[in-house]
């Protein structure tokens, strides 16, 4: 069974002037023990993509199936409690609590989810993983881009979810952190079957993701076509 599928997703977004398809006829699953790469340039769909396949937002037709449940099928909240359950969301925004220090983050996510995350021993080598581990008694404010960009990638690991969907999760990072990074999600999705969703334009990813697609226009196709365009 699929992890994550779309089937022949189409999203319009209508503004008082324009009515932009953004999403035509796209179709995708991921796989446990797979990383798949989706890229495309700036404005060509993949936060839409991504946001759609994880359920924060609806397509205008299609339909998203997760963990063998049609998200149209479910109500609000037993869709909140699969995403909860199943999806470890790195958002572009991070989604960091400001007035939590870094540590205090994972704990807020045992408050919300207080079983099966990760251990406190596999929580402190994935932060050493990362060489975020001295960062814990700091503030959000306080970290550069790339050390934000990290946390924001532990505390989605942390819940232990089965799917990660990551959007643009090493745009702050330099080369050495993005193979780091890199290394880490395939280690993941190969040693621990999870399903893993990276959408990105930053290349240097490609050569950890076993399969990979190209979003150009609002279609999805396998293989890395972006160079033709
Ligand atoms: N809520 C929205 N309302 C109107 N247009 C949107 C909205 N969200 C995204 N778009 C448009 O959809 C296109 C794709 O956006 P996005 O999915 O963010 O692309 P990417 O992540 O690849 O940069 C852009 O042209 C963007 O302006
Ligand atoms: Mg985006």
């Amino acid at each position: 069974m699929s992890a994550i599928e779309l089937q022949h997703i189409i999203k319009n977004f209508k503004t008082p002037t324009s009515d932009v398809e953004v999403l035509k006829d796209v179709s995708f699953s991921a796989e446990p023990g797979s990383l798949s790469l989706v890229l495309g340039p700036s404005g060509s769909g993949k936060s839409t993509f991504l946001t759609i396949a994880g359920g924060i937002q609806t397509p205008t037709s299609g339909v998203v199936t997760t963990a063998g449940q049609e998200l149209d099928k479910l109500s609000g909240k037993a869709r909140d409690a699969l995403r909860l359950d199943k999806i470890g969301f790195v958002l572009q925004s991070y989604n960091l609590v400001p007035y939590l220090t870094v540590g205090e983050q994972f704990t807020l996510v045992d408050k919300i989810k207080p079983k099966n995350n990760l251990s406190h021993d596999e929580l402190d080598q994935l932060l050493d993983d990362l060489g975020i581990g001295d960062l814990v008694n700091q503030y959000p404010a306080s970290l550069s881009g790339g050390q934000t960009q990290r946390v924001a990638i532990a505390r989605a690991l942390y819940p232990d979810p089965a799917i990660v969907l990551a959007d643009e999760p090493t745009a702050a990072l330099d080369s050495p952190r993005v193979a780091v990074v890199g290394q880490l999600l395939a280690d993941l999705a190969h040693k621990r079957d999870k399903a893993i969703v990276v959408v990105t334009h930053d290349v240097r990813l490609e050569k950890f993701a076993d399969r990979t697609f190209t979003l150009l226009d609002g279609q999805l196709s396998e293989g890395d076509t972006s160079n033709a365009a």
